[in-house]
């Protein structure tokens, strides 16, 4: 172990989104020596794809909004199924983390009075999202990046992959990473572990997500014997690039249906009005005239005085309405829907509040969406489901582990609402660096990490490098993205399911024989070969999660049992790792408080 670099850290972050650099930051400030790992470079994380806007209950655009109206949107979009400490923290502290944004330098787009201009986006009842154009993620990062170069105490690792975590006696006490660019380990010994690595879209081939986005903090916490919950709620944000197919996926911001963006489908048909259900038809309107007058008074910068549109459904309903139309015949030429937003807004507006899209539609797909509609259809987004946490602290079920951000489950329960990513990570990783301060400061053990271990791991990690003529691991991981969205997509049944874990146990074969030629410097074959055992770890998850949970709920559809059932309504689906077996057990949410619930039926 000796050959190997390492360092010592009271807290080590592993991923540099804005949940980690929130986390990094906040525990620097406690006084922690801290490590920030990056897989990528500082600055390119993936939270720049959340681009229309972060939500908090401001009420600057509209004054109704209240912590307990974003709690009750945040609740009911999530189907009931959140940790509702979370989603009242979320609500409560929001307001308070964009504002500390905005005093560390984030320059979010003003209203005429110069407060923080807010926009309307799916399953939020008011106009709640502080945006900046369709840039807001990219914003943050940069603010966030800029105050934690400037935080003393934080040492950056860019271009760093963790492999491993590391126990002494149960608790955490180190990781074993890899440097990208030297192909060389790095020991790190600490006594506290921050996940903030994301989520788990790369096992899906249509999808928004960076490359980095192959489940590591999951599984590497599943490793270490933590909790995963909720793992059967992937989201398929419903507008993806779907044209042309080299671009398959990228992200249409919901900030363009918030600026009064109508779906259609190829007959002409703004399809949504038939897909309302029971439970919101109260907040939508049901005619084209009332959508229209809603947007008119949106533009016009006046309070809504009409129900909402009904593309600002959630993010589930949408995303099936989407699927449904193509599956009947009515979808666009490349199998999705119609994004119209030409024939609302005028083309100076569109492009100021939505330079992103125009920019991306005119290059990428020679659309100028000032004139011509988009073609958009569901993507594979984000992972609601993730490890289980303590609301307040963000502790994970094994001492020393913590998590924050998309990695970290419980918060949206099963739905997350557009622009709420954005404020998790804000709120959850501020939460997080404090709990990973105060729990290595209050632990005085000397935490040990075990040499032989080390060797093992970093032996296993190199085998590819041994396998002359194996398999290419880009194949595998071309396999596994085809079999999830096959058998583990959008709509899902037992059937298919039961086939996914068989082909799982096929590709998992598959990847123990992958074989990669060269040298450790810079290899990306090599790095795809070591990404694939969390990949296979994520997606086993995803599937027995998604066979266990026998019901149909926010982002998860069962074709085989299409309704919401009451036995699930109060469950979390729970992963964990026995030995080597993964196992599935439910296990009761702890009940709503009767305040709380007042708050969520509307009656407070
Ligand atoms: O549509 C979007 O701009 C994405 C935002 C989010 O996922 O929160």
């Amino acid at each position: 172990m000796d050959r190997f670099e390492t360092y010592r850290y009271d807290v080590l972050v592993v991923g540099a989104g804005g949940a980690g650099l929130r986390a990094a930051i906040e525990a620097a400030a406690q006084g922690a020596s801290v490590g920030l790992i990056c897989k990528s470079l500082l600055g390119k994380a993936h939270t720049v794809m959340a681009e229309g806007g972060v939500a908090a209950a401001l009420a600057n655009t509209d004054g109704r909004d209240s912590w307990q109206v974003h709690f009750r949107d945040t609740m009911r979009g999530g189907k009931m199924l959140n940790d509702w400490r979370m989603a009242e923290l979320l609500a409560r502290e929001a307001p308070a983390r964009v504002v500390e944004l905005e005093g560390w330098g984030a320059l979010f787009d003003r209203t005429p009075d110069g407060r923080i201009l807010q926009r309307n986006f799916g399953g939020h009842q008011y106009p709640r999202l502080a945006h900046v154009g369709d840039r807001t993620g990219l914003e943050m990062i940069r603010t966030l990046q800029d105050k934690t170069v400037h935080s003393p105490g934080i040492d950056v690792y860019m271009e760093c992959t963790v492999a491993r975590l590391l126990k002494d006696d149960g608790r955490i006490s180190g990781a074993l990473a890899y440097r990208r660019e030297t192909g060389r380990f790095v020991v790190f010994r600490t006594k506290a572990v921050v996940l903030a690595t994301g989520g788990i879209g790369r096992a899906y081939k249509i999808n928004s997500n960076s490359w980095e986005y192959t489940g590591d903090g999951h599984a590497l916490a599943y490793d270490a014997g933590a909790d995963l919950i909720g793992m059967e709620f992937v989201q398929f944000h419903p507008t993806g690039m779907v044209w042309p197919l080299s671009v398959r996926g990228i992200l249409v911001t919901e900030g363009v249906r918030g600026e009064g963006g109508v779906l259609k489908n190829s007959q002409g048909e703004r399809f949504m009005f038939r897909y309302i259900p029971e439970m919101f038809r109260a907040d939508f309107a049901d005619t084209e005239d009332e959508a229209d007058r809603w947007v008119a008074e949106v533009i016009a910068g006046r309070t809504a005085t009409v129900r909402r549109p009904p593309e600002l459904l959630t993010r589930d309903v949408v995303a099936r309405a989407i699927a449904q139309e193509v599956r009947e015949g009515r979808g666009s030429p490349h199998g999705g829907a119609f994004l119209d937003i030409a024939s609302r807004r005028k083309p100076e507006e569109i492009r100021k509040k939505l330079p992103s899209m125009y920019q991306q539609f005119y290059e990428l797909a020679d659309v100028d969406i000032t004139r011509q509609p988009m073609e958009v259809g569901p993507t594979t987004h984000y992972m609601m489901g993730g490890v289980r946490v303590d609301a307040e602290t963000q502790a994970a079920t094994v001492p020393g582990l913590f998590a924050a951000g998309e990695v970290a489950g419980g918060l949206h329960g099963a739905n997350r609402l557009g622009g709420n990513s954005l404020s998790d990570l804000l709120v959850f990783g501020r939460r997080a660096g404090l709990g990973a301060a105060a729990y290595a400061k209050a632990y005085a053990g000397d935490l040990q990490v075990d040499a032989r271990e080390i060797e093992a791991i970093a032996a296993e990690l190199l085998a590819p490098f041994d396998h002359v003529g194996g398999e290419n691991p880009y194949a595998v991981h071309d396999g596994l993205q085809d079999m999830m969205g096959t058998y583990v997509g959008i709509a899902r049944s037992e059937s298919d399911l039961r086939t996914a874990l068989s082909e799982l146990e096929r590709l998992r074969a598959r990847a123990a024989r992958v074989g990669v030629e060269g040298h450790r410097q810079y290899n990306p074959g090599w790095h795809v070969a070591v990404d694939l055992r969390h990949l296979l770890t994520v997606s086993e998850a995803v599937t027995r999660a998604a066979l266990e949970r026998r019901e149909s709920r926010g982002a998860h559809m069962r074709v085989d049992y299409p309704d919401s059932e009451p036995a699930f309504a109060t469950v979390n689906v729970v992963v964990r790792r026995r030995g080597d077996a993964m196992t599935v057990d439910q296990e009761p949410i702890p009940p709503l408080p009767d305040a709380l619930r007042r708050i969520v039926e509307g009656k407070d």
